[in-house]
């Protein structure tokens, strides 16, 4: 595979490369179509945020693209390389890192410790020796810490961290394997209203640094702000994609979230 950046060759109308597409991806489980024919295009250094009422197969979409659930139809292509064979645990190695719905922190070890494991998925066993050997932390690990600003909490648990913080801390890991596109379920779901804005801004400053970003998110106005282009999905469809602001007030996206609220700051 190319480790070369793309630029030029398959372009999107924005004039980016795509880092990451998916065609036609289809997830069903039994009878239920979760995810049903989804195209999507991560473009260089951009963040596509992906709206949907709960339910409406975003998740699975995810799972798909980091290889966590069979596609039943459809193909992976990252540098317009297919991936869809390689296992999840050799996705780091090819710069695809991610965030889980729900927190998932090793108890037993320090904020810098779980930051670690991030780093450990893309470094060889000697890498890692010499590095306990030396007591050394590796460079990514000290970037993903100045980045998420986690400096003062390195020696403290999980369980003694804020909802906020230890959601941070699990942005800080997917760093550290120093990823080319990072995906991100509900990062701020539980989060107060200041945790929330600094998860944004986090994000934003991010993607002013080149990393592509897929956001899933139920905050409708952070969405809006953060993303660059937005897809809408519905019952494992595609409803609208585009710019932000046309896409919300798509009647498709306002019908979908009819009779539904639309998940504001600290809901679910
Ligand atoms: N492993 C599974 N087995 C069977 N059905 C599943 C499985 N995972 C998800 N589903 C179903 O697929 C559909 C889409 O679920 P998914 O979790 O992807 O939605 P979502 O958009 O992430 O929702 P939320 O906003 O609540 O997180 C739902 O009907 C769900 O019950
Ligand atoms: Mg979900």
């Amino acid at each position: 595979m190319t480790t070369v950046e793309p630029r030029g060759g398959a372009t999107e109308a924005g004039g980016r490369a795509a880092v990451l597409r998916t065609e036609d991806v289809a997830v069903h489980f039994g009878g239920i179509k979760a995810v049903d024919g989804i195209d999507l295009a991560l473009e260089q250094g951009r963040i596509l945020g992906i709206l949907g009422p709960n339910g409406s197969g975003k998740s699975t979409l995810l799972a798909a693209i980091t290889r966590l659930v069979p596609l039943t139809r459809g193909r992976l292509l990252l540098d317009g390389e297919d991936y869809g064979r390689t296992p999840p645990s050799r996705l780091a190695h090819r710069g695809i890192a991610r965030t889980f719905q729900t927190v998932r922190l090793l108890p037993e070890l320090t904020v810098l410790g779980n930051i670690q494991l991030g780093a450990d998925l893309r470094r060889s066993r000697s890498e890692r020796l010499r590095e306990l050997v030396r007591r050394d932390v590796p460079a990514a690990v000290r970037e993903a810490v100045e980045r998420t600003g986690l400096g003062d909490l390195l020696d403290l648990f999980p369980g003694e961290l804020s909802y906020g913080t230890a959601r941070r801390v699990e942005i800080a890991r997917a760093l550290a394997s120093r990823p080319r596109v990072l995906m991100l379920d509900e990062p701020t779901a539980g989060m107060n209203q200041p945790e929330r804005l600094e998860v944004a801004g986090l994000l934003r400053r991010l993607r002013d640094e080149g990393l592509t970003q897929l956001l899933v998110e139920h905050d409708v106005q952070m969405m809006v702000d953060t993303c660059d282009r937005l897809l809408a999905m519905n019952q494992g469809l595609p409803i609208a994609e585009g710019a932000p602001a046309d896409v919300v007030r798509d009647p498709a996206v306002q019908e979908a979230y009819l009779g539904k609220r639309w998940n504001r700051a600290g809901d679910r």
